[in-house]
């Protein structure tokens, strides 16, 4: 086994998003590359390894020329990017064509770090600070020609440990993309045992589950579960510390945490039937996600507008025949990163593209009771 030190401390796990940052990245046969911030993890634990300085990562826009691709940027059109971040896919959608783009972001970091290029676009970049669950509401009466979602955190959200969304970064456990409302801490010191291992295991997909639930319960009544730290130790105490060959321990809680505080789910399904509202004939929407719970919200979703559900073929008789599909896909399945941008930008790696286009059947119904998002992440906040 080689083992190399580089300097990227941001190495993120294939198959999850950057926000479950994973030191290790094996890279070929046997070999594994530490990060600088992983041999410190490895060699002075997560308390030592946080204390030396990480810098910041410019947001690196995922998948953008297939995401222009499936939009279509074209003179005179309006779009609305669901997910402004650093404003990688705004600056694009501007640049592509003369077009006009409404940004909406729920970070007002975001925002006011944006405002520098709304000032360079002129009259052409509008900032609307909320969730795009709302978009129909902050984007009022304008008419859309396209609209994109690049769901999940930015790498200045993840890299920024005040915000407490990186278990790698020692910092306040906070994990609100808003910054209002209650926190991580709030949820992990208050939620009963059973709904924090409903929350683990539905939005983590983590198999300890009822075992982290029940050592965080009791590390709490020890003392407040308050950092990001404290809540890595709790599950330490079950799964023990993390191992070069495995995925971080606090992976799965992490991210089932972040998606519980966000309400990101239930955000997604909202956004999804708001754009179907929004777009007329021929209006394009592009959806970028990075783990299969999302995806398959979205691949979901697709398939039954596209006319890909068996309840939803066009081509049985009478009443078995489902509605007019409202979106023609735009592509078979999903579109992934290529090899190269995978090796360029580790985040890339898991993320998958769907898109479609608006076609001129009216709005169906939602798929949000189909898809059972149980427990309710309710975080509309
Ligand atoms: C992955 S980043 C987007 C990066 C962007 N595409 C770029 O190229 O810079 C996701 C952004 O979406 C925001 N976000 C996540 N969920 C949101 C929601 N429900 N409503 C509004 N913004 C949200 C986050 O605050 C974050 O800034």
């Amino acid at each position: 086994m080689v083992i190399q030190c580089g300097g990227d401390p941001a190495w993120t796990e294939p198959g999850l998003q950057a926000s479950w940052h994973y030191p290790f990245v094996k890279q070929g046969a046997g070999n594994v590359r530490l990060s600088l911030n992983a041999l410190f993890t490895l060699i002075f634990g997560p308390e030592m390894a946080a204390a030396q300085p990480v810098q910041a990562q410019p947001h690196v826009p995922v998948m953008l020329a297939e995401v222009l691709d499936a939009l279509g940027p074209r003179d005179g059109a309006t779009y609305v990017d669901g997910t402004f971040g650093a404003g990688g896919y705004t600056r694009a959608i501007l640049d592509a064509a003369d077009t006009r783009v409404l940004a909406i972001d729920r970070d007002p970091s975001a925002i006011r770090v944006g405002q520098a290029l709304a000032e360079a676009y002129g009259g052409r970049l509008s900032l609307l600070e909320g969730r795009f669950g709302d978009m129909e509401a902050l984007v009022g009466d304008v008419p859309v020609d396209g609209i994109v979602l690049d769901i999940g955190v930015s790498s200045m959200q993840l890299d920024q440990a005040e915000r407490g969304f990186s278990f790698l970064r020692d910092g306040p456990l906070d994990m609100r993309m808003a910054q209002s409302g209650p926190s991580a801490a709030d949820a992990v010191n208050s939620l009963p045992q059973e709904a924090l291992s409903n929350i683990i295991y539905v939005f983590g997909e983590e198999p300890k589950a009822r075992a982290i639930a029940r050592a965080i319960v009791a590390a709490r009544a020890e003392a407040p579960i308050t950092t990001t730290f404290g809540l890595v130790k709790a599950i330490e105490r079950v799964t023990g510390r993390p191992r070069p060959d495995r995925i971080h321990p606090a992976t799965r809680t992490f991210q089932a945490l972040r998606i519980h505080v966000n309400g990101e789910l239930d955000e997604l399904v909202e956004a999804l039937h708001a754009a179907e509202r929004m777009l007329g004939p021929g209006g394009r929407l592009a959806v970028v996600t990075f783990h299969s719970l999302e995806d398959r919200i979205v691949k979901r979703f697709f398939a039954s507008r596209g006319g890909r559900l068996p309840s939803g073929s066009r081509h049985l008789p009478g009443a078995l025949a489902g509605p007019e599909p409202s979106f023609e896909l735009a592509h078979k399945g999903h579109v992934g990163a290529s090899e190269e941008e995978a090796r360029r930008n580790p985040r890339a790696r898991s993320a998958k593209l769907r898109a479609g286009i608006r076609t001129a059947a009216p709005p169906m119904p939602s798929i949000a009771d189909e898809i059972g998002l149980s427990p309710r992440t309710g975080a509309r906040h």
